[in-house]
């Protein structure tokens, strides 16, 4: 069985990865990557972030996009666009330009629609994470579910993300426009922050057609009532994607960190398969070998459901079991 197969089988539009540039260059690499059995979408990990397409004001810079846009193309897979808006990996002129409202918003949405324009019309781009929220540390949630301060909500309030969704969905009327966060995958303060925004948005006349949650987990502590929480989003009429799905342990590996791992890999994708707007699943790579994981949270790693000689562990048997 291969993931992306099964996730159609089920009735999802896709299983997918994220992938970084530097990574193409491993041919063993992409014999996996570019198998669309396996994986039938593909997310930039960082080259179309603000940092990577506009380094410094009104110059834009594609070309590392454009070839992972390019390669899920020629590999028949979707492309998931991340991100236009996120307080992280922005260029120091946007951080410290201070810029007025007014000035911010047009570059904000500039930036927005010249990204999302570029893409445009490529069958692969269906969806794009507009707005990337990060909750634990910075804006827009607070972990009591209160707006935290960035350059955009200190300038503009959270006007910044109807900017965003408008200017992207000027540039391209067909893609489905995210709002992509993290500690929204259970029911707490933030999921409900996130359900309020929605709401406010919806009764604005803006329009939001989708949430990715992250799905950044760690081995034996999942959150329960994953599946009523994502269907308490859809309820509002938006659907619902897993977008960055990994599921960490404190290193050494075990074989019993394996087991407990490969059971949170199917408690995660079966409460995906539960809810019908679930719409599909993205890991954050496929590969230990190339997780994000090991650089951002000492000590821990192994996240991903191939290890990083490339071959599967048990947590690859929790995803299909999970379908
Ligand atoms: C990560 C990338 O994987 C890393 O390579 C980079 O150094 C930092 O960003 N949430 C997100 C992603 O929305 O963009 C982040 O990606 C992981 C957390």
């Amino acid at each position: 069985a291969k993931l992306n197969t099964v996730a159609k089988m089920s009735g999802k539009k896709y299983f997918g990865t994220a992938t970084d540039n530097p990574e193409l260059d491993d041919t063993a690499y992409t014999a996996i990557l570019n198998d669309n059995r396996q994986f039938g979408q593909l997310t930039p990990a960082n080259s179309m972030k603000w940092d990577a397409t506009e380094p410094a004001r009104g110059t834009f810079t594609f070309t590392e996009g454009d070839q992972i846009a390019n390669l899920a193309k020629s590999n028949g897979q979707l492309l998931r666009g991340h991100n236009c808006v996120w307080h992280n990996q922005l260029p120091s002129w946007v951080t410290s330009g201070n810029f007025d409202a007014p000035t911010l918003q047009s570059i904000i949405t500039t930036h927005c629609s010249t990204v999302v324009g570029h893409y445009k019309g490529q069958p692969i781009t269906t969806r794009v994470n507009i707005v990337s929220l990060m909750s634990h540390h910075a804006e827009p949630f607070n972990d009591d579910g209160t707006f935290q301060t960035d350059v955009f909500f200190e300038t503009l309030n959270t006007s910044y993300i109807t900017t965003a969704l408008n200017a992207a969905k000027a540039a391209d009327p067909s893609t489905k426009l995210y709002i992509n966060e993290f500690n929204i995958e259970f029911e707490g303060t933030d999921s409900t922050a996130m359900q309020n925004l929605i709401k406010s948005l919806k009764s604005a006349g803006t329009q939001i057609d989708g949430i990715g949650m992250q799905f950044h987990m760690i081995v034996g502590e999942l959150p329960g009532g994953l599946a009523s929480n994502m269907q308490a989003f859809a309820s509002l009429g938006v659907e619902v994607a897993i977008t960055e799905l990994d599921i960490r342990m404190t290193l050494p590996a075990t074989a019993a960190l394996y087991e407990q791992q490969k059971a949170d890999y199917q408690t995660v994708i079966s409460a995906c398969q539960s809810v019908s707007e679930c719409i599909g699943i993205t890991i954050w790579d496929w590969t230990d070998e190339f997780s994000w994981i090991p650089g951002t949270f000492a000590g821990q790693g192994a996240a991903c459901p191939w290890d990083a000689t490339f071959l599967r562990k048990p947590a690859f048997d929790g995803i299909v079991a999970g379908f």
